[in-house]
């Protein structure tokens, strides 16, 4: 398998050791910045390195994994899809519904494999949640927290230009990052249908909010609250807490970047508490080593994905999969907009 990278910044290296431990070959990268795109090749030992999604398709790739700032993932991955090749996506799937539609809709039709980056549900801690959901010991939770308490130094907004606007970003600490424990919340407690929310921004140089609170109602009835920042000095990780008529699960990630624990397991017969400061405050961590210490889990979903291709399945989390948190962030802005409950658009409603 002849996988292509688009996309030659932060994360991609990530994507270059998954793909690499899954027995595939990365052939060629691709960046808008040529120069990026070439010191990319050197550092990683990639054959080639070009500066257009179809020159990269030219020499044939069965894979392209899609490491570009967020609104420019559509025209990837439909440009890819229409050339035939699977296609993987980073997180969040896009800015809006109407382009994530077009992007599942684009690799339905081409009969190719759309997959989308979420990599903390593949730590244990949360495969494990999740199987004591399925098996009955915690049943459906009825009750979750999600707390993102981060750091970023403000030349994390400044360094690319992308960041920090609706229109090259799509939002601030909402979309970038809790993203991913919005999408742990819903795949812990069912489909969010409405939600009420608000937010700010305090610390940044940055058009979209870099702080939010928001609750959040599930079709099963459950309610779950969230709080997000990226204006904490010193940063204190992630956490989601999920409560089932069997007990309380936690998930906590420290320092960020971290594998995520069972900082709680309350569950009778079972219990067990660990705690992810248990070494102390650590100083906050530059974006390069939080980045880093995610490759573990890119590698073990970009497994998943690949063995998906190969044995004509879906992979964990498809784009439709991914479309749900989208739905969520959707709703919340539109929340936080109109100061009242917004619904959360259906994955029915989000088809073209
Ligand atoms: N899964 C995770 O935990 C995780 C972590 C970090 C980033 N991400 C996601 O990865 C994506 C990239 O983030 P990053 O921090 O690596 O960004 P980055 O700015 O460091 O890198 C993006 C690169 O894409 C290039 N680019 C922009 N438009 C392009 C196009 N049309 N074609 C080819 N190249 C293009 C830029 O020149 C840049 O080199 C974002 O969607 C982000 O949310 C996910």
């Amino acid at each position: 398998m002849r996988v292509g990278i688009v996309g030659c910044g932060n994360i991609a290296g990530n994507h270059v050791t998954a793909f690499r431990a899954a027995d595939t070959e990365v052939v060629a990268c691709c960046d808008v910045d040529a120069g990026r795109a070439a010191a990319f090749a050197a550092r990683h030992g990639i054959p080639s390195s070009v500066t257009s999604v179809d020159a990269l398709l030219d020499p044939g790739v069965d894979v392209v994994s899609v490491c570009t700032p967020h609104p420019t993932h559509e025209a990837v991955v439909t440009a890819a899809a229409a050339r035939g090749a699977h296609v993987l996506c980073e997180k969040p799937i896009a800015i809006d519904l109407a382009a994530a539609g077009r992007m599942t809709a684009a690799c339905d039709a081409a009969g190719v494999t759309l997959g989308v980056l979420f990599q903390r549900r593949f730590w244990p801690a949360a495969q494990r949640i999740r199987a004591a959901i399925d098996d009955g010991t915690l049943g459906t939770p009825f009750l979750g927290h999600a707390t993102v308490l981060l750091h970023r130094d403000p030349s994390y907004y400044t360094a690319d230009p992308w960041r920090g606007t609706w229109a090259t970003d799509g939002g601030g600490v909402l979309t970038t990052q809790a993203v991913h424990n919005i999408d742990l919340l819903q795949w812990f407690m069912g489909d969010c249908v409405e939600v009420t929310a608000a937010h700010t921004t305090v610390k940044h140089p940055i058009e979209v909010e870099d702080t939010a609170v928001a609750t959040l109602r599930f079709a099963s009835g459950g309610l779950a609250t969230l709080a997000a920042s990226t204006a904490l000095t010193p940063g204190l990780g992630t956490r989601v807490l999920v409560t089932g008529p069997g007990g309380t699960a936690g998930l906590a990630e420290y320092p960020e970047g971290s594998e995520g624990v069972n900082d709680v397991w309350a569950v009778p017969g079972a219990e067990s508490v660990r705690s992810p400061f248990g070494t102390g405050l650590t100083s906050d961590i530059p974006l390069s080593a939080i980045n880093g210490s995610l490759a573990p889990f890119h590698t073990l979903q970009i497994a998943d994905y690949v063995d998906a291709i190969r044995a004509g399945r879906e992979p964990a989390v498809t784009g439709r999969e991914a479309t749900k948190s989208l739905a969520v962030l959707t709703a919340l802005y539109a929340s936080a907009k109109s100061g009242r409950p917004e619904p959360v658009p259906s994955s029915k409603e989000n088809r073209p």
